[in-house]
């Protein structure tokens, strides 16, 4: 019995058999499931694969008709090197974009007559509400300047054709305040306008600026001045040298070590620099973040270690911040009147090439979308323009 049990038991041996029954349809599901599984995989690799050439194509086209490309093939001329590119979208990376930037002639004589121009770059998140001011401001004066503006990327521009900010979009990514992305931002203006050979002059500009002068004043206070304005100065004290990480040395020390308004303008070796540094970077990309406010520091510390003889060290844009807090005052309508200005345009007093001058600032910030229509009404009597 208990053998039989055993055995019953073992009778379970027939197991096998009902094992491999059961296995076969088993193994056919398994084959079968396998077979959908690769399927499906293979299904959503063709997808994925798709989507992400879909994507990249969108990506591209706007950008794929309108390379950027100063000689195409058989134009050999040097017509086709000093022109300006006619489009300012192109699919190059910052990595390439700056490589490109920094080819610079090493002859100071240039082969045809070239007139400097001063590049306008806007830093903005999106529209330009001031752009009517800015547009009576260049009015006449096309030959001298350009224009690039750095939105957020998602940000889709409405200037009609007859603007002078018509298509005068770069290609642009998220910049964020106080943060190396601004900085790159910066640099990414600085490159694009530097591909117009013409440009010597480089400005940067928020929508909340103002120009305070007529374009000619403008033009010649930059054009003749012996040094650039980039705001640089050594201060003492927790907002200042209390910013600086002690980690940043060799490469700058605490000495080195300065501070100075984010608006700034640079000639063409001083913005050359600006895009081309690799020394720098790394240090205040890694060293210099919030509360170290990067866009006030990594600019003004380099150049005046690199070129403190092209400085100025002040800013052509006038903030007030007397009204304390970590940001600047914003003017709306109410502010605007002729008085408003007299006191900004000659209360101080400055240095321009070895002179004492009352005029210090050509730009001022920050004023609000309704300070428009008051701007527009005073520009010819207080700003000559
Ligand atoms: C730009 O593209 C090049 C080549 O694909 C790559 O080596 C480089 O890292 C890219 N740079 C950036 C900033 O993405
Ligand atoms: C673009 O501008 C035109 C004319 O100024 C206006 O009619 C239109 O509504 C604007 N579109 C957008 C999306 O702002
Ligand atoms: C600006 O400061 C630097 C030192 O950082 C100095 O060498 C240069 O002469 C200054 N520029 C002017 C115009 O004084
Ligand atoms: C423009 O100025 C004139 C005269 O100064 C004044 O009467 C008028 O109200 C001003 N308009 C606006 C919109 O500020
Ligand atoms: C520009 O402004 C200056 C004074 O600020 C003035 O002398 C000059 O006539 C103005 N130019 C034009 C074209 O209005």
């Amino acid at each position: 019995m208990q053998a039989r049990l055993v055995n019953g038991e073992s009778g379970m041996e027939p197991a096998p058999p009902v094992r491999s029954i059961l296995s076969k349809p088993l193994s056919y599901r398994l084959l079968y499931f396998f077979l959908i599984f690769m399927v499906l995989g293979l299904g959503v690799c063709i997808v994925s694969l798709n989507m992400s050439r879909y994507f990249r194509i969108r990506h591209i086209v706007p950008t794929e008709s309108s390379r950027y490309n100063p000689c195409s093939e058989g134009t050999n001329s040097l017509e086709c090197w000093i022109r300006p590119p006619s489009n300012l979208v192109h699919n190059m990376n910052d990595t390439e974009l700056f490589w490109r930037a920094t080819f610079a002639p090493r002859i100071k004589y240039y082969p045809y007559k070239r007139v400097p121009k001063l590049a306008f770059m806007f830093l903005t998140r999106g529209p330009l509400p001031l752009a009517p001011l800015w547009e009576k401001f260049f009015k006449g004066h096309e030959g001298l300047y350009s224009i690039y503006i750095h939105s957020l990327p998602g940000y889709q521009p409405n200037y009609s054709r007859s603007s002078v900010f018509y298509q005068r979009q770069i290609p642009s990514q998220v910049s964020e305040w106080g943060e190396m992305s601004m900085c790159d931002a910066e640099r990414r203006l600085l490159a694009n306008a530097m591909l117009d050979y013409s440009n010597e002059f480089f400005v940067l500009l928020s929508e909340a600026c103002i120009p305070l002068r007529n374009f000619t004043t403008v033009y010649h206070y930059i054009a003749e001045s012996q040094y650039s304005f980039m705001g640089s100065y050594d201060e003492k004290g927790p907002y200042g040298r209390g910013r600086y990480h002690p980690n940043m040395a060799p490469e700058v020390t605490l000495q080195q070590w300065r501070k100075g308004s984010q608006w700034f303008e640079v000639n063409r070796a001083l913005a050359l620099r600006i895009v081309q540094d690799t020394t720098y970077y790394p240090k205040f990309k890694e060293f210099c973040k919030p509360a170290c406010y990067v866009d006030e520091h990594y600019f003004p510390t380099m150049l005046s270690i690199e070129m403190p003889h092209l400085l100025a060290n002040r800013s052509l844009t006038w903030t007030d911040w007397s009204r304390g807090g970590p940001h600047p005052a914003t003017f709306g309508k109410n502010d605007i009147s002729e008085g408003f200005f007299e006191k900004i345009l000659s209360r101080r007093m400055c240095f321009y090439n070895h002179h004492l001058v009352f005029q210090c600032y050509l730009f001022a910030r920050k004023f609000a979308p309704s300070a428009l229509e008051p701007l527009l009404n005073v520009s010819s009597k207080v700003f000559g323009f």
